[in-house]
C-alpha cells in the first residue's frame, strides 16, 4: 500500500475551467493526429481504415434513436448478419477480440493451473485472455508453410490439465482444422478459434469461425471490417448462449430482461462489461453493408502483390504466403519471409526511405518477457523464432491504388 494517499486538493470550479480550457486550446482536428499516424509521414502508410461512406449516416441514426448503449437495432442487425453468414448459433458483439477471448475463458470456467494450448506466433491476446483466469498458456510451434499452429505437435502438449486449444488462422488462411478438432475431441477439450484475421476465409468451403465450439472476431482498425475497436464472440453450440449473454452484461441477466424474458435482472455469474455501444454497431453496419466489395478489393490487392512479386521472390529465396488446397484466404495480410533478418530489416528501411511503411510482427510469445515465465520447461518453438526474424508485412488496405502498388513493387524489386 502507498504510505500516503496523495490526491491533490481540487478547487472544483477552477478544475472544470482548466479542463474546459484544454479543449479550447487543442481544437479538433489539430489533436487528431496521433504519434506515428502523422499525415504526410508516409506516402503509403501501412494501414488506413476504409470508410464506406455510410458510417456517419448510421451513427446519426443511432443518435437520433436516442439509443446509444448496447443491444439496440444496429447491434441486432450486425449480429444477425454475421450469424447468417457463419451459420452459427449466436454472435455476441464485444468491445474487442481480446474481450471475446476473455469471455470465452470465463465461459469455460478456467481455473488456475488449467492449460490452454496457443501458438507462440500470435498476438498477445490469444494467450493473455486465458492467463487472466490463471490458466497456463502452453506454447506450440508453427508450421513453416502457413505459419499456423503445427497440429502434429499438439498430442505431446496435451496433459490432464489441458482445457482448450486456440488455433489462430494466421493472415486469414485456415489452420488444419480437421486434425485439430479430432485431437480435441479425442481428449474432450474445447477448440476456440482466434479468428481475428480470418473472417471471410474458408476451409472446404466452410467459413473460418464455424469450426470450434467458439470463435472470436476482431473489428480493430487494422482489420478487414472495422469500427475502430471492436470484436465478437461466435458461439457454435447453443448450450453456451445463456451464460455468455450473462457474462457479457456484467454477470447479470439484463439481456433476457430487455427481451421481456425476466421480470427484473440481477447478479447471476462472474462477468464483465463486454457489450459495445450502439455507436460502434452502427459503424459496423455500414461496413458489413459493403463486405463483399471490401473483400473483392482486398483479394485483388493480395493477388496483385503475389503475381508481380512471384518471379523476384523465387530468384531471391523469398517465401510468399502459401495457401493450402481447400483454403480460400480472408485476404487479411500479405507477408513475405525474407532469407534472413538482415535482409528483412534492410527491406523495411529501404521502403521507409521511399515513404512506404512496412512492418514486422509477432515477437514470439514464448520468448516475450511475460511469456518466458510460462515457457520455462516447455518445448521450444524454433520455427516461430525463425519466422519472426524474417517476416515483413506489406501495406494492404482497400484504398491502395494500382499506382501505389506498382510503386511498392518497384521499390521491392529494386532492393
Ligand atoms: C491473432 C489476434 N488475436 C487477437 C487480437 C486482438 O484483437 P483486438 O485488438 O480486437 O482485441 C489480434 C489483434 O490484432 C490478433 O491479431
Amino acid at each position: 500500500m502507498p504510505s500516503k494517499f496523495c490526491a491533490r486538493e481540487v478547487n472544483k470550479p477552477a478544475a472544470l475551467e482548466a479542463a474546459e480550457a484544454l479543449f479550447q486550446q487543442n481544437r479538433f482536428p489539430e489533436v487528431c493526429s496521433r504519434k506515428g499516424k502523422l499525415p504526410g509521414r508516409y506516402s503509403v502508410p501501412f494501414n488506413q481504415a476504409h470508410l464506406t461512406g455510410r458510417e456517419l449516416t448510421y451513427l446519426a441514426q443511432a443518435v437520433a434513436n436516442r439509443n446509444i448503449s448496447g443491444d439496440g437495432f444496429f447491434t441486432e442487425q450486425v449480429s444477425r448478419w454475421i450469424e447468417t453468414y457463419l451459420g452459427c448459433s449466436k454472435v455476441l458483439l464485444t468491445t474487442s477480440c481480446t474481450h471475446a477471448l476473455e469471455l470465452a475463458g470465463l465461459l469455460l470456467n478456467l481455473q488456475p493451473g488449467d492449460e490452454v494450448i496457443v501458438p507462440s506466433f500470435t498476438f498477445v491476446s490469444t494467450a493473455n485472455a486465458f492467463a487472466l483466469r490463471g490458466a497456463v498458456p502452453v506454447f506450440v510451434d508453427i508450421r513453416p508453410d502457413t505459419l499456423n499452429m503445427d497440429e502434429a505437435l499438439l498430442p505431446e502438449r496435451i496433459t490432464s490439465r489441458t482445457r482448450a486449444i486456440v488455433p489462430v488462422h494466421y493472415a486469414g488462411i485456415a489452420c488444419h482444422m480437421r486434425a485439430i478438432l479430432s485431437i480435441a475431441e479425442k481428449h474432450g477439450i474445447a477448440v476456440i478459434e482466434d479468428n481475428a484475421h480470418g473472417l471471410f476465409g474458408t476451409l472446404d468451403q466452410k467459413p473460418l469461425g464455424s469450426f470450434g465450439q467458439m470463435a472470436s472476431l476482431s473489428f480493430h482498425e487494422t482489420k478487414n471490417i472495422t469500427c475502430g475497436e471492436g470484436g465478437a464472440l461466435v458461439l457454435n453450440d447453443p448450450a453456451w448462449i445463456e451464460k455468455a449473454e450473462i457474462i457479457r452484461e456484467k454477470g447479470t441477466n439484463r439481456s433476457a430482461y430487455f427481451r421481456g424474458q425476466a421480470g427484473c435482472y440481477t447478479w447471476k455469474e462472474i462477468g464483465s462489461s463486454y457489450l459495445p455501444s450502439e455507436l460502434l454497431a452502427a459503424f459496423l453496419y455500414a461496413q458489413f453493408e459493403q463486405a463483399r466489395e471490401i473483400q473483392q478489393r482486398r483479394e485483388w490487392i493480395w493477388k496483385y502483390y503475389e503475381t508481380h512479386l512471384q518471379d523476384w521472390a523465387a530468384r531471391r529465396g523469398v517465401q510468399l504466403p502459401h495457401v493450402p488446397e481447400a483454403c480460400a484466404p480472408a485476404w487479411h495480410i500479405f507477408y513475405m519471409l525474407m532469407p534472413d533478418s538482415r535482409e528483412r530489416d534492410g527491406l523495411i528501411r529501404h521502403l521507409e526511405k521511399h515513404g512506404i511503411k512496412a512492418v514486422f510482427h509477432y515477437l514470439p510469445l514464448h520468448s516475450s518477457e511475460k511469456g518466458k515465465t510460462y515457457a520455462a520447461g516447455q518445448q521450444p518453438c524454433p520455427v516461430a523464432e525463425d519466422c519472426a526474424r524474417r517476416l515483413i508485412r506489406l501495406p494492404l488496405y482497400v484504398d491502395l491504388t494500382e499506382q501505389n502498388l506498382d510503386m511498392i513493387i518497384q521499390r521491392i524489386r529494386q532492393f
